[in-house]
């Protein structure tokens, strides 16, 4: 989808990480909302988690994944065609279009055998398609390692997610650590605390202090538990719907005012 006149050499990929259940899912929907808003477009929103719920988060369903394309493309590429040709063909099966973002869902990772030409393929195709988006959010799992699988090389912005805990911010330290072994270039790693209470308590202030001086992590900002997030999980409401009234939304604007 092609929605703005201005289109970069290639997309800015904004990458989501954290442990689980931190809100990783809940801060992807809210930059494709932030974004979409801006109008910041085009936008394509990769869910790489192989338990998928970003599209509930924004309210698209889902039908068909890479992952099975990528299958199919194994037994299914007719005698004389390429497999890359087959991929390129099918390929939009697995993009959500709708009104200022797409949406693409890698799926379960794959069974036994070999998937090397095939990621290699799916990663070049990628490559194609982000260029003809402004921005590219990726919602990783913990391990990431979608990141290395798409060939991923250079992330604008990496958000690292953190519960509102002690342990919480060390394995934020380790995750965002992960991405030297990957071997990709990363411009800016923020800290996200998720979920805090009212009051930061002092201990967990000391701990971001002392993770932020020994890692190449910045502090992105602290994100409050926020009643109406839970609301509108409870009545599974689309994240994009959420008022630009509410504090959550207005703190959130703040922080992607800021990082991007
Ligand atoms: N700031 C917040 N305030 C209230 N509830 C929140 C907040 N952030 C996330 N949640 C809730 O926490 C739960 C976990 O969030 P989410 O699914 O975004 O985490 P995740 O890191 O993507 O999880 P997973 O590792 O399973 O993919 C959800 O029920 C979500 O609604
Ligand atoms: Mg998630």
């Amino acid at each position: 989808m092609i929605t703005n006149t201005h289109i970069p050499e290639t997309a800015q990929i904004l990458a989501v990480a954290g442990k689980g259940g931190t809100g990783k899912t809940t801060l992807s929907a809210l930059l494709i909302k932030y974004l979409v808003e801006k109008g910041l477009t085009p936008v394509l929103a990769v869910d790489a988690d192989a338990n998928e719920n970003l599209n509930e988060l924004v309210g698209l369903s889902v039908k068909t994944s890479l992952g099975d394309i990528r299958e199919r493309m194994k037994t299914d590429t007719p005698p004389g065609m390429a497999k890359r040709d087959y991929m390129e063909m099918y390929i939009n099966q697995a993009i959500i279009e709708t009104k200022g973002f797409d949406l693409m869902v890698m799926g379960q990772p794959e069974g036994p055998g070999c998937y090397c030409m095939a990621n290699t393929i799916l990663a070049q195709i990628i490559e194609g398609l982000a260029r003809s988006y402004r921005y590219l959010i990726v919602d990783n799992e913990a391990g990431m390692e979608h990141l290395s699988r798409l060939n991923l090389r250079k992330i604008h912005t990496l958000f690292v997610v953190s519960d509102p805990s002690i342990r919480g911010i060390v394995t934020a330290a380790r995750i965002a650590n992960l991405t030297k072994a990957l071997k990709v270039e990363v411009r800016n790693k923020l800290l996200v605390v998720n979920r805090v209470p009212k009051d930061l308590p002092a201990a967990l202030e000391d701990q971001i202090r002392e993770v932020i001086q020994k890692t190449d992590l910045l502090f992105g900002g602290c994100i409050p538990a926020s009643e109406d997030i839970f609301q509108s999980e409870l009545q599974q409401k689309s994240l994009l719907k959420l008022s630009a009234k509410t504090e959550v939304v207005q703190i959130i604007t703040r922080f992607f005012d800021k990082f991007l």
